[in-house]
């Protein structure tokens, strides 16, 4: 079953039944502003850091699901109805949601009244805008009350939500016109302050929650809102609010337009103040003024729409199939630069508290943005590596705001280095900057402790061969990539977390995981060390590499694939030998990706068992048999039940692992049919099983051994988005930059006639036109850039201009 459909022209999901099957969401803001946006208006605003600067409330987890957010509620003669359908819930005469490229576009009408409300964060803006136009399509004049509505936070979402003994007491606002302000701590420790603000003169307003909705009511019948009537209440503590009121008179056919603002502001310690205790709202003015006509306000959405344009120029494909096309040239890129801005912060399973940027999770998203943001690419990549140890280990994760490590999330997983060299490297081939090696770059912050960006990428070659195993392999630290495959844990206690409880020592496991990623990683750094001219230290590195790849088939091998671990004992962990979790897809994807052993049949035979042992009618799932009693020497994993979540769920991100491990074999049609499986476009039919967006990945889908198989959660915030992106639009139609040029070498399903690619690369722009006339998997066997024949399939760097690319595979 369907909630709406895909609006390609307009690069928009129209969702026109309310009641999708979980809240389906969108992403406001592409730099400092934030805002979640749910298709019934639900979700919340912060600055720059979900945990320390919340902007308005947001209850997780509640009774009904997604309740709170910028809610409008309209009083049309006693019918009380929300555009957004909630919180209300009015039946509509007419509802729909446009998501698109960080706006939406939500409108309702009942009774011959439209209200269309456009969100969005403007460009360089600090501030959300909303704007809403209310028409008349009656016959009859209508006098309508109009309420806004928002809860602010107190800033720290965290701290917001479990010390009510202070917070109770700590609200303060200030009403000036028709802007509400909120400036809780101002006065002490905070240099901010957020309003909430109408451009028309308003006829009441609320501040305080509790005169606004009623003790005992809920926002779905505020009591201000069913008695028509405002309260122009001021809060002192309690729970601060924002809503403005409005009488709005409209003719018979009669269309107004207004624009609300929801704003945050930075004031300079020494002017904070314009009085005693009256904030300086100079900025605050300045920025209304930006947007306070409609004129102003689709201007700036214009702008926005032509960053989108610029943004998603770089890759774009034409493949006659509309699903894959949707998917490569809108939502899969928009999905990459929502986690580029959000990592695993905030979504509407994220709660914006407990994690930050992740280590490996920012350092594998790079991927998939790289070719858009390239500048905010290498920041990116400089912010991770300044919180690196010397000895190449790593925080798991840092805070946006303050750009710090910490281990709020554990530490010492012994994947994370290795990815460090993934960013660099993509980066670099990407953008042809080798100057990014040379940047003076701290550890762990300490400005008196750095060394060049190169030296970074040796420490996190070296953490992995300074950290070998009994078998010559990876120790596997707290955990690999694999965050619930927790080795070194012995956990018995249920009050603590696997993901930081302190770690037992003396055990020598080790994973086959972190053993591939070396080998493929530890080549990039080789070849790396080649391309700048550092031929000793490529050589000595080589060695190291060659070790791993012969201590893989000697030991990672168990006869029909790739082994995942050895546990802290030293017993094989995904062996044919075990009772449960026999087979797992990690190291079967990283061992096969870096070619071990395939001269020997071993990928091939790999890949054959995953076939066999994991595949499943909705994707690949991570481990099978899935466990089912908990196995106190493997930590989280098998705590979860059969099926979900890294327990034999289907774990998006690591599926394309396998398709670009099928590509390399040159097995194009396994690896399209495995694409297919877990692509959201491709699942839109299925909406009520899938559950989640059709229009992003989720990290998970419930696994063949689960109750109800086939069920997505965790939907935007996930390394699937990137790694997906990256296996189609490099692997399957192969258009991969190398630090030379740019390689075509795709990897299709026979029945493909063929497709055509425009790629922007260094300044050029390649129109790339790929036939397929034998109808093969893979296989460039004639290429010509503008008619001249080229003897291999890597166009070489071109200066400043559009090049015709003909591909002809067989
Ligand atoms: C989840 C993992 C996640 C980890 C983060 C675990 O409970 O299953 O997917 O990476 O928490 O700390
Ligand atoms: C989600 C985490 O963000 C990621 O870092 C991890 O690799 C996967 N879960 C698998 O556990």
């Amino acid at each position: 079953m369907k909630y709406g459909f895909f609006d390609d022209d307009n690069r928009e999901y129209v969702i026109n039944n309310p009641q999708t099957p979980w809240p389906w969401i969108n992403y406001l803001g592409n730099e400092d502003f934030f805002s979640l946006i749910s298709n019934t208006a639900g979700g919340y605003s912060f600055y720059k850091d979900a945990k320390f600067r919340r902007l308005t409330r947001y209850r997780y987890n509640n009774v009904p699901m997604d309740n709170g957010g910028r809610y409008f509620y309209i009083n049309d003669n006693n019918t009380i109805w929300s555009p957004g359908w909630k919180p209300v819930k009015t039946p509509l005469d007419k509802y729909e949601c446009r998501h698109g490229l960080s706006y939406t576009r939500i409108t309702g009408a009942k009774n011959g009244l439209e209200a269309e409300v456009l969100f969005f964060v403007p460009l360089k803006s600090w501030c959300e805008v909303q704007k809403m136009k209310l028409t008349n399509s009656s016959s009859e004049t209508k006098k309508i009350k109009l309420f806004s509505f928002q809860e602010w936070c107190l800033w720290n979402a965290e701290d917001d939500q479990n010390n009510l003994q202070r917070n109770f007491s700590t609200g303060e606002v200030e009403v000036d016109g028709s802007t509400l302000y909120h400036k809780t701590e101002y006065k002490e420790r905070r240099n901010h302050y957020a309003f909430y603000h109408v451009n028309e003169a308003i006829q009441g307003f609320d501040t305080d929650r509790e005169s606004f909705v009623g003790l005992y009511n809920e926002y779905s019948e505020p009591q201000a809102v069913l008695e028509g009537k405002p309260r122009n209440s001021h809060a002192h503590g309690w729970s601060p609010v924002a809503s403005h009121y409005l009488e709005i008179e409209l003719k018979a056919g009669e269309s107004k337009e207004l624009v609300f603002v929801l704003g945050y502001v930075e004031n300079d310690d020494n002017d904070k103040w314009e009085s005693k205790n009256v904030i300086n709202k100079t900025k605050a003015k300045a920025l209304i003024q930006r947007f306070d006509t409609s004129a102003k306000v689709n201007a700036a959405f214009d702008e926005l729409q032509s960053y989108w344009n610029q943004l998603l120029s770089v890759y774009t494909v034409k493949s006659g199939d509309e699903k894959l096309d949707r998917m490569v040239n809108i939502w899969n890129q928009y999905q990459c630069m929502v986690t580029f801005n959000m990592s695993r912060s905030a979504s509407f399973f994220e709660v914006g508290i407990g994690r930050g940027m992740g280590f490996r999770d920012s350092n594998q998203d790079l991927i998939g943005f790289v070719h858009q943001i390239p500048e905010r690419a290498r920041e990116r990549i400089i912010d991770i590596a300044s919180t690196q140890f010397e000895d190449g280990g790593a925080y798991h994760q840092y805070q946006p705001l303050t750009k710090r490590g910490n281990d709020a999330i554990g530490g010492n997983f012994n994947d994370d280095p290795l990815w460090l060299i993934l960013s660099t490297t993509d980066y670099i081939k990407e953008t042809g900057d080798f100057s990014l090696l040379d940047e003076i770059v701290p550890f762990d912050n300490d400005e008196n402790n750095a060394k060049s960006h190169f030296e970074h990428l040796k420490a996190s070659f070296y953490h992995v061969v300074n950290n070998l195993g009994p078998h010559g392999l990876p120790l596997i630290g707290r955990a690999d990539w694999n965050d619930c495959l927790n080795l070194n844990c012995f956990s018995t206690n249920p009050n603590e977390s696997f993901q930081t409880t302190e770690n037992q020592s003396g055990g020598s496991a080790e994973s086959l995981m972190i053993a591939g990623l070396f080998v493929m990683y530890g080549r990039e750094y080789v070849q790396l060390c080649r391309q700048i001219g550092k031929e000793t230290e490529a050589e000595a590195a080589q060695v190291h590499v060659d070790n791993m790849v012969q201590a893989v088939i000697k030991d990672g091998w168990d006869g029909d694939w790739y082994l995942r671990a050895y546990d802290f004992y030293g017993k094989k962990v995904g062996s044919a030998e075990n009772e449960e979790g026999k087979i797992f897809i990690e190291s079967q994807g990283w061992c096969s990706m870096a070619e071990i052993g395939r001269e020997a049949g071993l990928v091939e035979k790999a890949l054959d068992s995953v076939k066999e042992h994991l595949d499943c009618d909705y994707g690949i799932v991570l481990n099978n048999p899935a466990f089912t009693r908990y196995v106190v020497e493997y930590g989280e994993i098998s705590t979860y039940p059969a099926g979900y979540k890294e327990n034999a769920g289907i774990f998006c991100h690591n599926n394309p692992w396998i398709i670009i491990g099928e590509t390399m074999l040159g097995r194009g049609d396994q690896a399209w049919e495995y694409y297919k499986k877990i692509c959201p476009s491709y699942l839109e039919s299925i909406s009520d099983l899938h559950k989640t967006e059709p229009y992003v990945y989720a990290q998970m889908i419930s696994g063949k051994d689960a109750f109800k198989p086939g069920e997505a959660k965790n939907s935007w915030l996930t390394g699937t988005a990137a790694w997906n992106f990256y296996a189609v639009s490099r692997y399957i139609l192969g258009v991969r930059p190398q630090y030379d040029g740019l390689l075509v070498d795709p990897c299709i399903p026979k029945g493909w006639k063929g497709f055509e690619v425009v790629r922007k690369f260094r300044g050029a722009t390649f129109k790339i036109k790929v036939a397929n006339p034998r109808s093969v998997n893979k296989g460039v066997a004639k290429i010509s850039v503008d008619g001249k024949l080229l003897d291999t399939n890597l166009i070489p760097v071109m200066p400043e201009g559009v090049y015709n690319v003909d591909v002809v595979l067989g």
